[in-house]
């Protein structure tokens, strides 16, 4: 029985590295923090559904709200569609469309305000792509692979388990 392990750690582990999205984290090492133009840092990134945005601040001091682009544009946070607290804010993308954080204190009108194009996931490599992939989604085309990889870890999984009960 012992034998039939190792394809299926195997499988594990392609599965466990595939969930592994990209996460972006706002600000980079200088965080959400007022003074710094996160226009800049998003024109800097690549968002797609499924990756995460995270926000990393001094608890108590600061906040993140998901307004709409009125909230963005006037640092209003009626009719916010969430809001985070933690210090350590992780946020996934759902949908494709545009995502507007604002800290939902004073601290909006000092710069910490980010508009983000989540565009959707893209298919599966063209050829035309490769430059792309290459330069910047490496890990999407890697992803791909690792589920090829995995499937056919299951595949061998099942042969092992049936020949081991035979
Ligand atoms: C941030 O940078 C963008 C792009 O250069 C610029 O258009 C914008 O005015 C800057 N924002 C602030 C608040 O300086
Ligand atoms: C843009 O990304 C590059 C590479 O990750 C980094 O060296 C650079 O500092 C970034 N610039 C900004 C404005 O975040
Ligand atoms: C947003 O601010 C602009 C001026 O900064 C103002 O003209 C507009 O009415 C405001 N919108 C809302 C919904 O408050
Ligand atoms: C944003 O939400 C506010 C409050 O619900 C609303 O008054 C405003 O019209 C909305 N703006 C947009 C662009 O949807
Ligand atoms: C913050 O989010 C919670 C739910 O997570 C909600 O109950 C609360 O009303 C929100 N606060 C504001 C000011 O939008």
């Amino acid at each position: 029985m012992s034998d039939a392990v190792s394809p299926f750690v195997l499988v594990l582990f392609f599965l466990f590295s595939f969930s592994s999205a990209t996460d972006h984290i706002v600000g980079q090492n200088r965080g959400w923090n007022p003074n710094i133009n996160y226009t800049l840092w998003a024109n800097n990134h690549t968002f797609y559904v499924n990756d995460e945005i995270s926000f990393r601040y001094q608890k108590n001091m600061y906040n993140v709200y998901e307004v709409n682009r009125t909230g963005y544009d006037n640092c209003t946070i009626d009719g916010a569609y969430g809001n985070w607290s933690s210090g350590k804010d992780f946020i996934t993308f759902t949908e494709a469309r545009w995502y507007y954080f604002i800290c939902g204190n004073y601290g909006c009108q000092s710069g910490m305000k980010v508009a983000v194009h989540v565009l959707p996931v893209p298919g599966p490599a063209k050829a035309t792509d490769v430059g792309k992939v290459k330069s910047s989604g490496g890990w999407r085309a890697m992803a791909v692979w690792r589920v090829v990889l995995a499937s056919m870890a299951v595949s061998v999984g099942w042969i092992w388990v049936g020949l081991g009960g035979i």
